[in-house]
Formats: structure tokens, C-alpha cells, sequence
């Protein structure tokens, strides 16, 4: 007899892993988001016999994610999980902004079963598509008991939302957990687990507008050689909420910009630093008058901080 929740929902949201492109060789010049998810799990012969539900929520290369997709992402999600016959709900997304789409659905749901992001770094049609065993892990880490919490499966490698990192444009072994390390990766379907699954708060969908165009507005700035405070200036008077930094080193700003911030922050915009770096976090001092971003990378700083000024 089948336990009660046995089913995994698979969602679509696009990218690679949907893509195709006329040359099997070319793993550049592809069109992202061409296939549905339900081509994509006929494609995958270990999944036949799985109780499986397919539905497409978006149709788009993850670099033009919305606010809009994530609200109707979050919704359905949410929808699915509560059902007491769902044991773990899958979406495919483009790899560009899967991190961000993961930090926003942990924030949001805070899922006690397991929420599994999976994409490709390889079109459908490559000779090297990673896409199809991607989403064979995924839908196995969707059926895994014990499994809890919005993670990333890519490349045989579980990572946690708060952790998980795109590091490589091109290599498709291309995402890292940085000093956390991955929760676990997945060896010929079975779970070997190195870590606890995430656990957090979550802020509940009843926080969110349900008009996405009312979401608070937050930009990410950067500090570099040569900055002033001119962006923050512009971005101030165009009515932003608030405003991520992507400081130097452990937070450090350049002197324009930082006074530019300093008075964007006295007028009531909020204000975070995170870090250029690839790997780490800002470690904050008392004495800081711009605060650290709890360890969050830019992108997904700029997330936490829309979620805060709900
Ligand atoms: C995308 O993010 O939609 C395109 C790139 C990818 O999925 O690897």
C-alpha cells in the first residue's frame, strides 16, 4: 500500500534545462525555455511508474524572473505542499537566478517538506545535457523522508537555500555551498546526508501583496574603484525602499559612496552591506553605521531586505 503522501508535484518555470538549440554541439547558443516540464519528465525512462503531477507555472529564462512569477511561484507551491497526499514538490528553473528564487520560497514558506529547485547548465538537445539526471536527483530528494526545506539538486550535490551559489558561468558542475558545504549529494538516487536540512521562520504568504507591483523596491548598488554616490542619489530621489551595497572586502565602502548611503539611510531608505566576495560574509563590528547583510551575497540580500520592508 502506497503511504499518504506519495506524490511529488514537478512546477515549470523554463530555463536551460527547458532549452533546445538546432546544434547538438553548441552549448551556447541555445534558446532557453522552449520545452514544457511534461516533455521533460517523458524524457527521463527512471521516473516512469512515479506518481507524478505536472504543472507548467512560467515559461522564461531566469534572468528575466519577476516579482510576478515569484508570487504565483510562491502560491502554487504553498497550494501543493499543504495537500496531505503531496510528499514534496519539484520546479525546474533557469540556473541564473535559481538562488534567489530559493532564498525568496525558504523566506516565504519555510516548507516542513522538501521544496527541490533543480535546472541544467546544458539545453535539452546537448550532447552533454545534465538536465535529465538533475531532475531524476530532484524528484528523488522530493520522495526522501526526513527531507525539509527549499533546496537546490544539481550536479549529484543538495544545497540549502541560504548556502547555495551559481560559481561558474560555463562549468556544469557550477554551483557551491561555499564554507557551509552542500546538505548532501545524491549518489545513484540514494541520499547520502553530510548535514541537517534548513530550518527557518517563515514569513507566510499572507505577508506578501498579492499585487506584486506593490512589493517594496530594492536595489543593489556596488562599491568599486571610482564609485560616488550619484546611483544612490538617483535611486533615492526615483522612490526606492531599499538599497543593497556590494562592499569591498569585509564591508568596506568607497568614501562617496558610503556618505551617499550614510544619507540615503537618514532619510528612511533601508540600507544593507554584503560583500563582492565570492565566498564568506561581512563580519560586522558594533561600531558599523551601515548594517551587514546576515551573511547573505548581494542578490539574495536584496531579497531579505524586500521581505523585511513588507
Ligand atoms: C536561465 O537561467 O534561465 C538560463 C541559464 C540556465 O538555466 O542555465
Amino acid at each position: 500500500m502506497q503511504s499518504k503522501a506519495s506524490a511529488i508535484v514537478v512546477l515549470g518555470t523554463g530555463g536551460t534545462i527547458a532549452g533546445t538549440s538546432a546544434d547538438a554541439a553548441d552549448n551556447v547558443g541555445y534558446s532557453a525555455a522552449q520545452l514544457s516540464v511534461a516533455q521533460l519528465l517523458r524524457a527521463i525512462p527512471g521516473l516512469s511508474g512515479a506518481t507524478l503531477e505536472v504543472e507548467q507555472v512560467a515559461q522564461l529564462d531566469s534572468k528575466d524572473m519577476s516579482h510576478a512569477v515569484w508570487n504565483a511561484l510562491a502560491r502554487r507551491c504553498a497550494h501543493h505542499l499543504a495537500r496531505p497526499d503531496v510528499a514534496g514538490v519539484v520546479v525546474t528553473h533557469g540556473t541564473d537566478t535559481l538562488e534567489e528564487t530559493a532564498w525568496f520560497l525558504q523566506r516565504v514558506l519555510a516548507p516542513t517538506k522538501p521544496l527541490v529547485l533543480t535546472g541544467a547548465m546544458r539545453p535539452a538537445t546537448a550532447l552533454q545535457a545534465d538536465g535529465p539526471q538533475n531532475l531524476l536527483d530532484a524528484v528523488r530528494v522530493a520522495r526522501s523522508p526526513g527531507a525539509r526545506g527549499v533546496v537546490a539538486v544539481l550536479a549529484g550535490r543538495v544545497h540549502g537555500a541560504r548556502d547555495v551559489r551559481k560559481v561558474h558561468p560555463y562549468r556544469i558542475d557550477a554551483f557551491s555551498s561555499g564554507d557551509a558545504g552542500a546538505i548532501a549529494c545524491v549518489e545513484e538516487g540514494e541520499l547520502r546526508l553530510f548535514r541537517s536540512w534548513p530550518q527557518s521562520e517563515a514569513l507566510g504568504l499572507d505577508a506578501l501583496p498579492a499585487d506584486a507591483s506593490a512589493w517594496p523596491r530594492v536595489e543593489i548598488v556596488m562599491s568599486h574603484a571610482g564609485a560616488g554616490g550619484t546611483v544612490v542619489q538617483a535611486l533615492c530621489a526615483a522612490g526606492v525602499h531599499g538599497l543593497v551595497v556590494a562592499a569591498t572586502g569585509n564591508g568596506t565602502l568607497h568614501r562617496e559612496l558610503e556618505a551617499a548611503l550614510l544619507e540615503a539611510q537618514a532619510s528612511g531608505v533601508r540600507v544593507l552591506r554584503s560583500t563582492r566576495c565570492g565566498d564568506g560574509r561581512v563580519v560586522a563590528t558594533p561600531s558599523d553605521a551601515l548594517p551587514a547583510a546576515d551573511g547573505l551575497p548581494p542578490a539574495k540580500a536584496r531579497v531579505e531586505l524586500m521581505l523585511q520592508l513588507l
